[in-house]
């Protein structure tokens, strides 16, 4: 009886486990509404990524959230059309005002020395703007990008301190921070590791993408890592 229920129990956690964990963004309710067609978990950082994206028009209406983020931290994600530089990434940014209001904006990387500060993007990006609730801070944006772009870039995503009011910090240039970067594919999130149903394929795709950038580390180094060299 023991070792069965114990066999069935193991089956049972084996099955779910990458079950739960590629459903953890689909069955997400914004509180505002908004739905999207598809998501992503990103596999460090506890971010998550939820967009829509039509060809016809370019346009990708997108959310990017975080959950269990304090109010001395920023959170980003971009596109970088580029390369898989930090530089060239298209942020988007956000983070608590002291007044408890989210600010966010755009921010164009365009030198590995950046405080994130504003600026437009080499896209068109509009509706920018954050919500926090219950500890998850929200970017909204809708971006106009072509196909080609989408599905053959890199996005990258960052969370780090704030070390002022109103002034980005940066974040340890290791561990999680470094392997926040992966391909964009806005045209099939089946092709994420996260999205698929084996958890041990993600797994080789994450060992892989991992052994990939520490080949080239300062190719690779992600948005906002080099604020700390400067700080
Ligand atoms: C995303 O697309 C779905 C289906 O077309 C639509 O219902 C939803 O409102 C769109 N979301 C946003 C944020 O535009
Ligand atoms: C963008 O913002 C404008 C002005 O606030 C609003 O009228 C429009 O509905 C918004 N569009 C989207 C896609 O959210
Ligand atoms: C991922 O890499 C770790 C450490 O190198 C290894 O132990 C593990 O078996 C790898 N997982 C897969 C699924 O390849």
């Amino acid at each position: 009886m023991a070792s069965r229920y114990s066999l069935a129990a193991a089956l049972t956690f084996t099955l779910l486990v990458p079950f739960s964990h590629s459903q953890t963004c689909k069955d997400y309710a914004f509180h505002n509404g908004n739905t999207y067609e598809s998501c992503i978990d990103h596999y460090v950082l506890g971010t998550f990524l939820h967009w829509n994206y039509s060809s016809a028009t370019s346009i990708a209406d997108v959310a990017f959230r975080r959950p269990a983020t304090t109010s001395s931290q920023w959170i980003a994600w971009a596109i970088n059309p580029i390369g898989r530089a930090m530089v060239g990434s298209q942020a988007l940014v956000a983070y608590l005002t002291t007044d408890g209001t989210v600010r966010a904006y755009t921010s164009p990387i365009e030198s590995r020395v950046t405080q994130l500060t504003e600026g437009p993007l080499s896209f068109p990006a509009s509706n920018v703007s954050g919500s926090y609730v219950d500890g998850e801070l929200t970017i909204f944006a809708r971006l106009q990008v072509a196909s080609g772009v989408v599905s053959s870039s890199t996005q990258v995503w960052e969370v780090g301190m704030m070390s002022s009011p109103g002034v980005p910090a940066g974040h340890p240039p290791d561990g999680d921070n470094i392997r926040s970067v992966m391909r964009l594919n806005f045209l099939n999130n089946a092709d994420y590791p996260e999205a698929a149903s084996s958890a041990a394929r993600s797994m080789r795709k994450i060992n892989h993408s991992v052994r990939g950038m520490l080949t080239s580390l300062w190719t690779v180094l992600p948005l906002g890592a080099m604020v700390a060299h400067f700080a």
